[in-house]
């Protein structure tokens, strides 16, 4: 499995958690960056980790700023992508279990670097459910053949 992580300066904290947990796993990393504490724009880093996720170049994709919000509302732009941003292990848990989500954001102003690692590790032990949750991630789909050109 290939993952695209990316964040801007309010999540490079976070983001060196999960990178760690995410070696430890034996996952392959594309990290889009940022790569130290200078202020960035976070579009431009949801928008790199997206595009690798929408083109299959990577499985999923892991994008964290200073809340989360900014970041999975830039990467939900992006076609074929369901970007959750989560708080908890919980979210984190029914993100991918519900939604499929493909890409999970999180906040480095918000949680903490050890429990990053442990929504990382939810999200990814758990697989989507299917079933009644098939039909409704198919009518995000339609919402999206509906208004993206
Ligand atoms: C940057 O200061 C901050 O606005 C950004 O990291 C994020 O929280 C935006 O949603």
């Amino acid at each position: 499995m290939k993952i695209a992580i990316g964040c801007d300066h309010g999540g490079i904290i976070l983001k060196q958690a999960v990178t760690e947990e995410l070696k430890k796993r034996g996952i392959q990393v594309e990290d889009k960056g940022c790569f130290d504490t200078s202020s960035v724009d976070y579009p431009d880093y949801a928008l790199a980790v997206a595009e690798d996720v929408s083109s299959g170049r990577c499985d999923k994709g892991i994008l964290m700023c200073g809340t989360g919000i900014g970041i999975s509302i830039a990467a939900n732009k992006v076609k074929g992508i369901r970007c959750a941003v989560c708080h908890d292990v919980f979210t984190a848990t029914m993100c991918s279990a519900h939604n499929n989500a493909n890409i999970l954001a999180m906040g480095g102003r918000v949680i903490t670097p050890e429990l990053a690692e442990k929504m990382v590790a939810a999200w990814l032990d758990t697989p989507f459910e299917g079933g009644r949750h098939t039909s409704r991630v198919n009518k995000i789909t339609a919402i999206e053949e509906k208004y993206f050109k």
